[in-house]
């Protein structure tokens, strides 16, 4: 008897572990039920993808969505609206809220706001603190957690860990993959004179390289001497890359697309809408990161989406803050990469899910494969579009890439087969539950 489907995506090229190649894919109940020629077969929806790359949904591991605490920035539901526009399914939440997310209540309260209310799949990091270090093996292990995240050195927000003995404390208790915000906390208060009142190209002189390297090679150190795995977040330092390529047995990394697109150079054109934490550095440190996405150092692209507004940022430097939004532009900034030979489609899958997948264990999803999670990410590679703010649904309605015309789009964002997104309209209420993880070890 053929088969019936609750939705096939027919013709279109598929990218997964397989390589990739034309192959229709039969959803049902929310999962890949069959993966390849499925034109006998029957469906309540077909949707013809020919021309189109079909890509396991992705995941975007660290965004800010200011909820609680700052809801004139951003919020989980207009946070995750911006990221089924621009083609991702699911969605990391970092813990510099208000309250922060560092217990079990802080964590369920963001877990309750967002189902049913997020466009995606979400998962939140647990702040790791002095404070908390000795319940986090705990707490990393509650629904939704996605693990502990310390920031080493002061950014946005109060959370803190500077010393070595609170990050060796945090990863005493942690089993799981631990992300790390890495600045050294004492060189960056030595260095805040070298700061220059209204001047933002200050910003990665206060925050220098040996800033980011001297917290990275601590955190390093620390991690082997606990035996602990960790995941070391927005690397932006050739002398980083450099180091964390030797140490790839305990160590993953984390690039974002706003330091391999912009340099020192658009200071002058950006102003602070391009300060950023760690900083926006010069074009040697670009080159170095995406040798280390072509060779493999590099294993998942996260946004670091960080919305602040327009007036917030519109303050002489350093009152502004740092930080830009930058969910909905990660597919479009990566393909348009693709395109000009940059990477392939294939590691942008790899960076985007399978990476995500690997790191964090999510359960059922990553892979376009039957059994998981029919989260998919659809694109057309040739279509032309030019970047605009008014396409930005942050609350804060501006990206760094207003005017930037690029090639390869997201067309369409599907999550547990619901299609969410089609050519730029949200076509789904909001139906966003929380990323299973396999068990911790
Ligand atoms: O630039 C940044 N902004 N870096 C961070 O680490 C935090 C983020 C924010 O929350 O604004």
């Amino acid at each position: 008897m053929p088969q019936t489907f609750d939705l096939i995506l027919s013709g279109g090229a598929l990218v997964n572990q397989d390589g990739e190649g034309l192959r229709d894919v039969g959803v049902r109940d929310g999962k890949i039920l069959e993966i390849g020629d499925l034109s006998r077969a029957s469906a309540g929806e077909t949707i013809d993808c020919r021309g189109l790359h079909i890509l396991p949904g992705v995941v975007d591991s660290q965004v800010h969505f200011r909820e609680p605490g700052f809801p004139h920035k951003e919020d989980l539901e207009s946070g995750s609206r911006g990221a089924v526009l621009g083609g991702v399914t699911g969605l990391f939440e970092m813990p510099n809220t208000n309250p922060l997310t560092t217990g079990e209540a802080e964590l369920a309260d963001k877990v309750a706001r967002a189902t049913g209310r997020m466009h995606t799949d979400f998962a939140f990091w647990v702040g790791g603190t002095h404070e908390n270090a000795r319940d986090l093996a705990e707490l990393e292990r509650l629904p939704a957690a996605a693990g502990v995240k310390v920031f080493m050195g002061s950014s946005t927000g109060s959370l803190l860990v500077p010393d070595d003995e609170g990050v060796a404390l945090v990863l005493s208790h942690t089993r799981r993959r631990a992300a790390f915000h890495s600045e050294d906390e004492y060189r960056l208060n030595e260095r805040k004179p070298l700061r220059v009142e209204g001047d933002v190209t200050s910003h990665p002189v206060w925050r220098d390289v040996e800033t980011a390297l001297r917290s990275t090679q601590r955190l390093v150190r620390i991690a082997r001497e606990k035996r602990a795995l960790i995941h070391v977040l927005h690397i932006t330092t050739a002398e980083e890359i450099d180091l964390l390529a030797q140490h790839k047995d305990i160590v993953s990394v984390e690039v974002l697309p706003n330091h391999l697109m912009l340099t020192s150079d658009d200071y002058a054109r950006l102003g602070t809408l391009a300060q950023q934490n760690p900083p926006v550095r010069e074009p040697r440190h670009r080159d170095a990161l995406w040798r280390g996405v072509q060779q493999g150092v590099v294993d998942v692209l996260g946004s670091d989406h960080a919305p602040h507004t327009l007036e917030e940022k519109a303050q002489p430097y350093p009152k502004s803050p740092a930080g830009m939004a930058g969910v909905q532009t990660l597919v479009p900034l990566m393909l348009n990469a693709v395109n000009e030979g940059k990477l392939t489609l294939a590691r942008f899958v790899d960076l985007t899910s399978a990476g995500p997948l690997r790191l964090f264990g999510m359960a059922g999803k990553g892979r376009v494969a039957k059994g998981y999670d029919a989260d998919l990410t659809i694109v057309d590679m040739k279509r032309r579009e030019t970047i605009r703010n008014s396409w930005i649904a942050s609350r804060v309605g501006w990206t760094p890439y207003d005017g930037m015309e690029v090639t390869g789009w997201p067309v369409g964002t599907f999550v547990r087969g619901i299609k969410v997104m089609w050519e730029g309209d949200l076509v789904a209420p909001s139906i966003g539950e929380p990323i299973r993880f396999q068990a911790a070890p």
